[in-house]
């Protein structure tokens, strides 16, 4: 089942007697969270549907799906909730994207303005995290304090926002936003990595505009995880660096292709279908190796050590359709 929902405020309840956690409704979902679990609650043809996840693989995936303003297409947060960025709207669904609910038709789809859905999206993650647990870090750089009742917040963590440079990171005027200026440590995982910076040797006159950086020891001071910046845009093409540790919290649905070179390390990925989430590829991707992730999987990322990846978006307007009607074929390559 599929419609349009106007949600204007966000609906919370008042906190919980028992664990002192508010619930949340948006259009016909319920959520609400307890010690352990988040549940997700829908009705579809007179029955009512709920779907448990862990609540800190919950507040990752909804941590993501907030900080990249619900991203590239869709952002499952498991095989069955997530949802599906329409530019301007969203669709949240639950089964929507899973074989056994669709058949039985026991999916819901409903639309949302953007601002909406976010507003809603917000609210539950402030709520749901408790101080000390930060859903960017990796498991072993952050507290267990997800479990239990709540405790605090931790709005520190989930406001933080990217950083803008204004100009190339270490040229003049940079917003001294380069993170080593910042002060950002080496990440204990990147502690062989080389922190030594490029040589430049300008023409006179142009020492203000040619620079160079070491891409390396810029990545290695990255305090969060499966969380792509742009750190570089040239006309639609975007370069998008990030460090990845233990498993991408969501699995992403792409809406058009996009180009992963992995920097260093290892990342392990399990490819879907994007439709059913049927199994389709395992890549092993080792130091070196560049992939073309097609536009009609889903995928997700599992790093055992702390990884370097480069992800190469297709900010093309109208790329979305261009897939979606078949004018495009969904790989860039054919062998
Ligand atoms: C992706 O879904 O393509 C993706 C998202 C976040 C990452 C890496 C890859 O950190
Ligand atoms: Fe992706």
């Amino acid at each position: 089942m599929s419609q349009t929902v106007n949600a204007l405020e966000v609906k919370a309840s008042p906190a919980s007697n028992q664990t002192g956690y508010r619930s949340f409704e948006l259009g016909s979902f319920a959520f609400s969270r307890d010690e352990y679990f988040a549940k997700v609650t829908w009705h579809v043809g007179g029955q009512k549907l709920s779907h448990v996840m862990s609540a800190d693989a919950f507040l990752r995936a909804m941590m993501r799906d907030v900080a990249w303003g619900f991203f590239y297409g869709w952002v499952n947060f498991d095989p069955v909730i997530g949802t599906r960025n329409l530019y301007g709207k969203v669709e949240l669904y639950a089964g929507a994207y899973h074989p056994a609910y669709k058949e039985k038709g026991l999916d819901l789809t409903e639309t949302f303005d953007s601002r909406e859905i976010m507003a809603t999206f917000k609210a539950i993650l402030d709520d749901w995290t408790n101080e000390g647990f930060d859903p960017f870090a990796a498991p072993d750089e952050t507290d267990t304090t997800w479990v239990g009742k709540k405790n605090g917040n931790n709005r520190l963590a989930i406001e933080r926002q990217r950083q803008a440079c204004k100009r190339m990171p270490g040229l003049a005027g940079d917003a001294e936003l380069r993170t080593d200026k910042n002060g950002y440590p080496v990440n204990r995982a990147f502690a062989d990595v080389s922190q030594e910076e490029p040589e430049v040797h300008a023409e006179p006159g142009f020492e203000d505009e040619v620079h160079a950086f070491s891409l390396f020891a810029y990545l290695s001071r990255s305090d969060v995880t499966w969380n792509p910046s742009v750190s570089s845009v040239l006309e639609r093409s975007l370069c998008c660096p990030t460090t990845e540790e233990y498993i991408l919290p969501i699995k992403h649905g792409n809406d058009r292709v996009e180009w992963f070179i992995q920097l260093s390390d290892q990342i392990e990925w399990e490819i879907e279908d994007k439709q059913t989430g049927a199994p389709r590829a395992k890549v092993i991707m080792k130091a070196g190796d560049v992939a073309a992730m097609p536009a009609d999987i889903r995928h997700q990322g599992y790093s055992k050590k702390r990884s370097m990846l480069l992800v190469w978006e297709n900010a093309t307007p109208g790329l979305p359709e261009l897939y979606e009607s078949g004018k495009l074929k969904p790989n860039p390559v054919e062998f």
